[in-house]
């Protein structure tokens, strides 16, 4: 038994929450620690010590950032993603931030430049290239099961958050937010984007948001292009502008020997289907993981420093995705394509220990 991986956290919002069902059981099983939270708003900081009783309570991130945990987690809205991020890697700590892993190309390159230059895990959201859905569809496309994959089609959306003024400002927006989510899934499936076309827009100018109206001044709209080279296209869909959808998959894949669709969402795969032109008939995969949890991120990093092995993805795979995403805003403010220069390397499925799902957190993870 090794010891328990030391944690702090910094912001106690919403997916605080949402990590902490998958802290609570690392906690509970012996395998983390928690060792001192901080955000500014007092009612979060509580929520954090009725979860984790006795929690050290942190006055600022700086003093969470100088504590004696082995691991920081940056769950903030995203502007203070790069910063924070920077800084708790800088003190030699390993990090997962949520996404997007910085607001603007400048902060994440130096944090890719940081990676290189430590052997501390960076673990940036989103984390979907470790559902077991995800893996699986990824097995099967390496293997050719669909042959070449040359169209592909990604959607996520929903009415938009009623909490949190910064998701309608600068350094939010429904790119960021949702449309990280499909970028991220297309890439790991097929590669790096070379080039980008995009509409982006705001189409609901104003919103209610914790009871109050605001202007909106971010993104909430848009349909991007992807050209992955050699005549591979994709495109993304992706709004706070989409009250309800269900029935068209999360992601489709278009190959010259058959048909692949992770069904679900991006971050919550529901299983998928393949359609093979030898075979001619649709074979649908129920969910294996109906529990998987999208904040899975968090068990992974903990496996990956207990076993000492890399994480899945590399910081390279987040940069790239903002990368591309910026791009989009840039194409539709100026009308035209965007060259992207950025590259990553594929996921690494090659270490199993640190991603297959813990016997225990089996029965402990109720998401
Ligand atoms: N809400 C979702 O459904 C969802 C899902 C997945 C990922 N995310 C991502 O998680 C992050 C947080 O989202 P959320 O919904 O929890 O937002 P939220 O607004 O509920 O919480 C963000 C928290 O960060 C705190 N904060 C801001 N600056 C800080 C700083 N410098 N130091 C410490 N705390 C600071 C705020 O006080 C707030 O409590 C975002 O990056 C978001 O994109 C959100």
């Amino acid at each position: 038994m090794t010891n328990p991986v030391r944690i702090s956290v910094i912001g106690l919002g919403r997916v605080f929450e949402r990590y902490a069902l998958v802290l609570e059981p690392l906690v509970r099983s012996g395998r983390a620690e928690v060792v001192a939270v901080y955000d500014p708003a007092a009612d979060r900081s509580s929520v954090a010590a009725t979860l984790f009783p006795g929690v050290y309570i942190a006055g600022s991130a700086e003093e969470v950032i100088a504590s004696d945990a082995d691991a920081v987690l940056v769950l903030t809205s995203m502007n203070e993603h790069g910063a924070l991020t920077a800084a708790a890697y800088q003190a030699g700590k390993h990090v997962l931030v949520e996404k997007p892993m910085a607001t603007s190309l400048g902060e994440a390159a130096a944090l890719v430049r940081m990676s290189h230059e430590s052997d501390r895990l960076m673990v940036c959201a989103p984390h979907v290239l470790l559902s077991p859905t995800y893996r699986e569809m990824h097995a099967r496309l390496s293997r050719g099961e669909i042959g070449d994959v040359k169209l592909a089609r990604a959607l996520y959306g929903w009415a938009g958050p009623w909490w949190g003024e910064w998701f309608y400002q600068p350094g939010g927006g429904a790119l960021f937010d949702l449309g990280v989510y499909n970028v991220t899934s297309l890439c790991g499936f097929l590669g790096p984007v070379k080039r980008v076309t995009a509409l982006v827009g705001t189409a609901v100018k104003e919103r209610l948001v914790n009871g109050e109206l605001m202007s909106v001044t971010a993104d909430d709209n848009a349909q991007v292009l992807l050209d992955f080279g050699n005549e591979v296209y994709a495109s993304v869909a992706t709004g706070f502008t989409i009250q309800k959808y269900g029935r068209a998959p999360a992601i489709e894949l278009y190959g010259l020997a058959g048909s692949m669709n992770m069904l679900g969402d991006d971050w919550a795969p529901r299983g998928f289907e393949v359609w093979r032109s030898d075979t001619g008939y649709w074979e649908l995969h129920d969910e294996q993981a109906p529990d998987w949890p999208w904040t899975d991120g968090l068990n992974h990093l903990v496996s990956c420093i207990e076993r000492g092995v890399p994480s899945v993805t590399r910081p390279e795979h987040a940069y790239h995705a903002l990368e591309v995403m910026l791009a989009a805003m840039q194409s539709a403010t100026e009308g035209r394509v965007v060259d992207i220069a950025s590259a990553f390397p594929s996921p690494d499925y090659s270490h199993e220990a640190s991603f297959v799902m813990d016997e225990r957190r089996k029965h402990d993870t109720s998401l």
